[in-house]
């Protein structure tokens, strides 16, 4: 079964756009907010999020579809951080013109803010926050500042849309 289409409530295909599939359960919004999807962006490009949809490959995921947007290296490797299984489908004219599985990188640079308050990262200074990641499975990864690990939970909750 399309986990798109239960009991009738489908969210329709899209012409132009990003579709990143197979997100973890619960993080689509963490998504959004690194993308900065935020309800007041001033393009009227339509936004779908569907959250715990049934998955057979996953038992459920998310899926958020962003029209007339592409996703740039930066971006996927902050989703491949929030969820290692997620696709991101490329679609023109309706069809899937680029697929691609997400791959952790080796660091990461802005877009997640160090758990640390004291950190350079965080002192307004013109120091963008860098980490490495230092595990995979589960991820984990290290600020180059001040040496702060941050775990799964944390990533999730420090994802920051700057
Ligand atoms: N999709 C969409 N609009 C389109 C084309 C595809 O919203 N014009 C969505 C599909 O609904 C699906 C995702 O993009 O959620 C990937 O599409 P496709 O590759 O056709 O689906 P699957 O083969 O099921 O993908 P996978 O093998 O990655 O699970
Ligand atoms: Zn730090």
């Amino acid at each position: 079964m399309n986990a798109e289409d239960v009991e009738g409530l489908s969210v329709r295909k899209i012409r132009d756009g990003v579709v990143i599939d197979h997100i973890e359960p619960g993080m689509a919004l963490n998504v959004l907010k690194m993308l900065h999807v935020d309800g007041n962006t001033a393009d009227q490009s339509t936004v779908s999020v569907l959250m715990h949809a049934p998955s057979s490959r996953m038992g459920h995921k998310d899926i958020v579809k962003i029209e007339n947007r592409k996703l740039n290296e930066d971006e996927i490797d902050v989703i491949s951080l929030i969820s290692p299984r997620a696709t991101i489908n490329e679609i023109y004219k309706y069809k899937v013109v680029k697929k691609l599985n997400v791959v952790l990188p080796k660091a990461i640079k802005g877009s997640i803010a160090c758990s640390n308050p004291s950190c350079i990262t965080n002192q307004n200074e013109p120091v963008l926050s860098e980490f490495k990641v230092v595990s995979k499975k589960p991820v984990a990864m290290r600020c180059k500042y001040c040496g702060r690990d941050m775990s799964y939970e944390d990533i999730s909750a420090y994802v920051s849309g700057r």
